[in-house]
């Protein structure tokens, strides 16, 4: 298994592109299935989370692939494939997303249940319960989610809120099968993530009639069909608050490319408050130079566009050094903190209390090896190695090549010390010779 070697303690310098976001490609992909001719999508990043999800299209007689620009095309060739299996599914909660295009377009799913997750439990409730009020019949089966939509309609309105708040990815499934669902629908405390807004849009580009984009009201007209169409996936947010992280961290000074602000408010005002210094500039790009120890801050991760939760790692890591306390909370996944325990190994201090953790901040992190758990736990044991004195080892690194493209060559780009290295095959390349 890869992992990353981090000569921490370089300040990043230089300039770096963000890539297109994980989170609006996944749902786009999906809804591919609705369309009845190709559809050509740019800004879609190259990561095993894509990967997979083509894997899935296939599986569901889509005819998918990656040009040598990086364009990724999809067509239809197969349109009676219904069966999303287990394989593929427990390697990426996100395959979900396929069960409302399906629904939609074939009037019939069967997608394996997603597992268990470690950001704590991860029901699909809302999903399910939103597409029966479609008129949908669900069945669980066999560790299968069974979808008949023979008699599929217009929702009415239809109440989209849990116990914390709207459902990003369930808001994706209901709004992709009801396109296609004669009648209207109106779905009540939807998400408002620039993702959901980002796929609202593609379907809108295909046929598809949406009122009150980004808004917690939308608004869903069925119509017959939805043709093919051309979209630029939106910019990672959570890349470029994670580069950002990093740059304030090791108190660096970096131009971060090709990415939304105004997408970012309420992450780039948390740094703002930690005496980050943050430059925006002219042409879209962000500047972002680090001072010293920033100052204590405390974040609370709420829907958007409040803080994202998939922001909360990562600062937590630069909050370890931060001049003083500051309070973490979790308000979307209570149970999201495995990272406490491997920044601790670097010497922070953080205090768990429920959903909340107390982080002390010290005047350095000194390197050591680490685990890699979920993703954003990866990107902030990623962040505290760049800034921690001495070698920081992180295991399992994997869990980063989900999300983030190329982040070692982006990061080297930036004068960061960090090597991909795999034990097991350099031991057996020197047996070898
Ligand atoms: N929830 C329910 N019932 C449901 C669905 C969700 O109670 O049917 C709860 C969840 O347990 C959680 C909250 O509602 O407490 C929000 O979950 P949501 O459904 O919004 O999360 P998701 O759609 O499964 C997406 C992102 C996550 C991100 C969350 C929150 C994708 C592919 N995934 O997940 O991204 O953390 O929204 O913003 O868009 C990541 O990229 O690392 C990641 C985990």
């Amino acid at each position: 298994m890869d992992q990353f070697v981090i000569e921490g303690g370089v300040p990043l310098r230089g300039t770096v592109q963000v890539s297109g976001a994980k989170n609006a490609a996944l749902p786009i992909l999906a809804a591919t299935l609705l369309a009845d001719g190709p559809c050509r999508l740019e800004g879609v990043p190259d990561l095993r989370d894509i990967r997979t999800m083509l894997r899935i299209l296939e599986e569901l007689g889509v005819e998918a692939g990656r040009e040598e620009d990086g364009t990724i095309t999809t067509r239809v060739v197969d349109p009676t494939r219904v069966r999303a299996p287990y394989e593929l599914v427990k390697t990426m909660r996100a395959s979900i997303c396929v069960l409302g295009p399906l629904l939609g377009r074939r009037r019939r799913a069967e997608v394996s249940f997603p597992g268990g997750c470690v950001i704590g439990p991860r029901p699909v409730d809302l999903h399910l319960t939103g597409l029966e009020a479609l008129g949908a019949r669900i069945v669980v089966e066999a560790g299968y989610i069974g979808a008949e939509g023979a008699d599929l309609h217009g929702g009415g309105e239809l109440y989209l809120g849990g116990p914390f708040g709207p459902t990003v990815t369930g808001t994706a499934n209901v709004l992709s099968a009801a396109v296609l669902a004669p009648g209207t629908t109106i779905i009540q405390c939807a998400a408002c993530e620039p993702e959901i807004v980002d796929l609202a849009r593609f379907l809108v580009a295909m046929g598809a009639r949406i009122e009150g984009i980004g808004s917690p009201t939308l608004v869903i007209h069925g119509v017959e069909r939805l043709k093919g169409t051309n979209w630029k996936v939106i910019p990672d947010r959570i890349e470029a608050g994670t580069l950002a992280c990093a740059a304030a961290m090791t108190g660096g000074d970096v131009v971060i490319e090709g990415l939304d602000t105004t997408a970012m408010t309420a992450p780039l005002t948390v740094l703002e408050r930690m005496g980050v210094g943050l430059e925006r500039r002219e042409d879209g790009s962000l500047r972002v130079i680090g001072v010293g120890r920033p100052k204590p801050a405390d974040v609370v991760t709420l829907p958007y566009p409040g803080f994202p939760t998939d922001l909360q790692a990562q600062f937590m890591a630069l909050l370890c050094v931060a001049d003083g306390n500051s309070f973490v909370t979790e308000k979307i996944y209570p149970e999201r903190f495995i990272h406490v325990a491997e920044l601790q190994r670097l010497g922070a201090r953080i205090r768990k209390e429920g959903a909340s953790a107390i982080v002390t901040g010290v005047p350095e992190l000194t390197g050591a090896p680490v685990m890699a758990s979920d993703l954003r736990a990866s990107a902030a044991l990623v962040v505290a190695g760049l800034a921690a004195r001495g070698t920081t080892t992180v295991e399992r690194v994997y869990h980063i090549d989900r999300g983030y493209e190329r982040i070692e060559e982006k990061l080297r780009g930036l004068g960061a010390r960090i090597e991909r290295c795999n034990p097991a095959r350099t031991e057996a390349a020197a047996a070898g010779s």
